[in-house]
């Protein structure tokens, strides 16, 4: 067996017997299969594609299978899916990714299923590709049209939970009403695409860091929006100099967007004491706190978790001035005098972050939310008795979903806060349309970082 596809079948089967998180668990696969270079990026490719296609394999799978693919078993079903996604959306020759998926059936799953695999994957390859499939699928009324139920068609077509593309086309309609189901399409299928490297420049300008990467032969180019961006391709970024020592860190540019749009708001009266009420691991702690050092300030980075806390510690290390870790639940712990500028950074869904997540779509529910939007206007509520009269909250997500949005925001004015328009943030190149309604909102699919909110609110006298 190739271990490139044994590896895949192996995060698959991790994914759904060990409720394994894909991120953490794919370095170690690859490391016991010895894959690195072209073949850890093809493995990777054949895995994660395979969980992100999930859904539209699966309603192809299903026309296959007489009896349908619940009748399948479990670790059966996910070495079909492989291969369809191999026959669909890898140049693999068919006939490669049809006797590998067999010889993978017969060495981890069971001999006596190896037919069945293989006249299943006929099927599939006899009928053409996945958009002829779905063509196929509509005619014989497996699926409906995209004009009739856009939702349940887009489902399929882009692959995603149904609740997630209702989800999206509402956060994309908040901004633009005129947003049509084929631009919640264009959204959609940017969570299919594997996130380009951004760097952040920490400890150094970014001009200098742009430059040592040049001079390693680094692949390297400044972002789109943030001054503190640099994009970086075809690279393990952790074996870069500058990230290696802190210097620089890996950060979406969206993430740096929203740490900035606080740092850089106006602000009158002092500005020396900072809090980010949700930190773990600390992406926008440690630039924040690299700004707040420049006036002469500090930090306060409350997480709740240990293991969360002590990756924010290290983001922190390298960066100049006194800062503080606070291990605790923000709710809960007394955090002294009052701050001049508050970053809540909610704990979400991270709808707007699943290019990042293969398998995160299949695992969230819609009933996780209203847990989670509760505590997300208790933490901002928490942000706003924590902030000094005429001090600035930022209240942000990486999910675009507006009952964790603008449904929570809408509480700021109850709980002594005024909404600002974020239409304009000093060192950022904000994107048009952005923040139409004043919030600011990313998409991955418009701006090529991760799907963000973020909306700037003052606290009353
Ligand atoms: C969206 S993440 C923050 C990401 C972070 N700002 C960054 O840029 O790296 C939310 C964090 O809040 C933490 N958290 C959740 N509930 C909390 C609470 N009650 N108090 C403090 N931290 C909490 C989670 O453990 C998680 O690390």
């Amino acid at each position: 067996m190739d271990p490139a596809r044994l590896a895949a079948f192996e995060l698959l089967r991790s994914v759904a017997e060990d409720d394994a998180y894909a991120n953490l668990v794919w370095p170690r696969i690859l490391g016991r299969h010895r894959l690195d270079g072209r073949d850890a990026a093809f493995a990777t490719e054949l895995a994660y594609g395979t969980l992100r296609w999930r859904g539209r394999h699966d309603a192809i799978l299903d026309a296959c299978v007489d009896r349908g693919i619940a009748s399948v078993q479990p670790a059966l079903l996910d070495a079909l899916r492989l291969g369809v996604h191999q026959v669909q959306a890898m140049r693999v020759a068919e006939h490669a990714a049809v006797d590998t998926t067999v010889a993978l059936v017969r060495a981890r799953v069971h001999d006596g299923a190896a037919g069945f695999a293989n006249a299943v994957l006929r099927r599939v390859v006899r009928g053409g590709d996945a958009q002829a499939w779905l063509a196929a699928l509509v005619a014989e009324g497996r699926l409906p049209a995209l004009d009739v139920d856009p939702p349940a068609h887009l489902a399929v077509a882009t692959s995603h939970p149904a609740w997630i593309v209702r989800a999206d086309h509402e956060a994309l309609a908040a901004s633009d009403p005129s947003r049509t189901w084929e631009d919640t399409g264009d959204a959609l299928l940017a969570d299919n695409r594997a996130a380009a490297v951004t760097l952040v420049a920490r400890t150094l300008p970014r001009d200098e860091l742009l430059a040592a990467l040049l001079d390693e032969g680094i692949d390297a180019a400044p972002g789109r929006w943030s001054r503190l961006a640099v994009r970086v391709s075809a690279v393990e970024p952790g074996r870069l100099a500058p990230v290696a020592t802190g210097a620089a860190g890996v950060q979406d540019e969206g993430s740096q967007v929203v740490a900035l749009a606080l740092a850089e708001a106006a602000l009158d009266g002092p500005d020396t004491r900072w809090l980010d009420l949700c930190a773990g691991p600390g992406g926008k702690a440690a630039l924040l706190a690299g700004e707040v050092a420049r006036r002469g300030g500090s930090l306060t980075a409350v997480e709740l978790h240990p293991h969360r806390a002590e990756l924010v510690r290290s983001a922190l290390r390298p960066i100049r001035g006194r800062h503080e870790v606070v291990v605790g639940d923000a709710l809960a712990t007394d955090l002294g005098e009052p701050f001049d500028r508050v970053l809540v950074d909610a704990p979400c869904t991270g709808l707007g972050a699943l290019r990042r997540r293969p398998e995160s779509r299949w695992r969230r529910r819609r009933e996780d939310l209203p847990e989670l939007t509760a505590l997300q206007r208790r933490l901002l509520a928490r942000a706003l008795a924590a902030v000094r009269p005429g001090g600035l909250v930022l209240y942000a997500t990486c999910s675009p979903h507006l009952a964790e949005t603008d449904a929570v925001v809408a509480e700021a004015a109850r709980l002594g806060g005024q909404l600002l328009a974020l239409d304009e943030v000093p060192g950022v190149s904000l994107p048009e349309g952005a923040t139409a309604g004043g919030a600011l909102r990313l998409w991955p699919h418009l701006h090529d970082t991760d799907g963000m909110y973020a909306a700037l609110i003052r606290r009353t006298p």
